[in-house]
């Protein structure tokens, strides 16, 4: 039995997963609730609330999975990218137990786990796909050759779209993370009753800071002539911003299936849970003849199952590291 724990630690969730024969048996999330006061994550915080969580939430991981901490074959963790604070925290602690049992250490890109979080459950793409990875920090366009050999074929040049969606949230004064907010309200509104800019990027690239600007300068102008004007139009606003950010996403996802002709596609990241964008790709999927390839929502957001089937593919390939490694705070899904 190949039984992989799989440590994450990148950014506000601290997860724990385990993998069997390439099966998840158990995937443990524990949610950071102290970055909603201050509008955003605070490392510092971060990295004291994963010292917290990551004990209990490897302990219930094995428990869930029904096995025992001598049955596992490796450690893989995030190595980045992420706050390193936070990496620093899931590396060391993956490192110690790993040394403890002696047993192989495995990395993982948490970008690269991202996009393999498709291999988790049936049906799992087929190579080469598509991938359009958008989370918190990162948007990104990439050509999946296998499971380790990635291309990036485009990526913001400056806000991620989920920092679009949190930015524009905070413009509407909602908590973070306003992401999945926007996509509450949104589902009630009409996504026509305002238009926001369509940024002018070259290439298979992403801009989004252009958008956040003018959402700020309409919310302003509407709010000086109207007072209280956020708060009646909400889901208007909400489901018009939303229906913008998806369709900057899905022009640059067809761009890239019209230049390379590969229609296998896929989304990933935390955005990929947002509804409009599922909704979006099915519909451009079914008019295109794509396969398309949408996460189960508990696989969007951060998790340790993602980095626990990516740590039992390079298990198969005995690609271990040794005691000397240390996180990184940018790496490439190139690898
Ligand atoms: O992948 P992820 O959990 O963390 C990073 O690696 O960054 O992504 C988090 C991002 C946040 O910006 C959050 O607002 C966004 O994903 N997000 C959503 C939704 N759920 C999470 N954005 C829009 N709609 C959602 N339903
Ligand atoms: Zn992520």
């Amino acid at each position: 039995m190949d039984v992989i724990l799989g440590i994450e630690s990148s950014c506000d969730e601290t997860s724990a997963s385990i993998c069997i024969d390439g099966h998840i048996y158990s995937n443990v999330i524990a949610n950071q609730t102290i970055h909603e006061k201050f509008g955003g994550v605070v490392p510092e915080l971060a990295s004291r609330a994963h010292q917290q969580h990551i004990i209990p939430a490897v302990q219930q991981a094995i428990a869930e999975a029904k096995i025992d901490k001598n049955d596992l074959k490796a450690v893989a963790f995030t190595r980045g990218p992420g706050l390193l604070g936070s990496l620093l925290v899931g590396t060391t602690f993956a490192k110690g137990l790993a040394l403890g049992l002696s047993i192989p250490l495995i990395e993982v890109n948490h970008m690269q786990a991202h996009i393999l979080a498709h291999f988790i459950e049936d049906p799992k793409p087929n190579f080469p796909f598509i991938c359009l990875t958008v989370s918190g920090g990162h948007t990104q366009l990439v050509l999946v050759k296998n499971y380790f050999d990635m291309e990036l074929l485009g990526q913001t040049l400056d806000d991620a779209a989920g920092e679009a969606f949190d930015k524009s949230a905070k413009i509407l004064q909602l908590p973070y993370p306003g992401g999945p907010l926007i996509d509450k309200y949104a589902k009630e509104g009409n996504p026509r009753a305002f238009k926001f800019p369509n940024p002018q990027v070259g290439g298979l690239d992403f801009s989004f800071s252009g958008l956040k600007t003018s959402i700020m300068q309409f919310v302003k102008k509407e709010e000086a002539q109207q007072p209280g004007f956020v708060q009646a139009h909400l889901a208007d606003i909400c489901a018009s911003i939303q229906d913008r950010i998806v369709s900057i996403l899905l022009n640059r996802l067809q761009q890239a299936v019209d230049q390379t002709g590969i229609k296998e596609v896929a989304i990933a990241g935390g955005v990929s849970a947002n509804s409009g964008l599922r909704h979006g790709l099915v519909q451009l999927g079914a008019e295109k003849g794509w396969t398309v390839h949408i996460p189960k929502m508990s696989y969007c957001t951060d998790n340790a199952a993602m980095i626990a089937i990516a740590g039992y593919y390079k298990y198969l390939q005995k690609d271990f590291v040794g005691q000397d490694i240390s996180p990184l705070a940018r790496w490439s899904v190139t690898g």
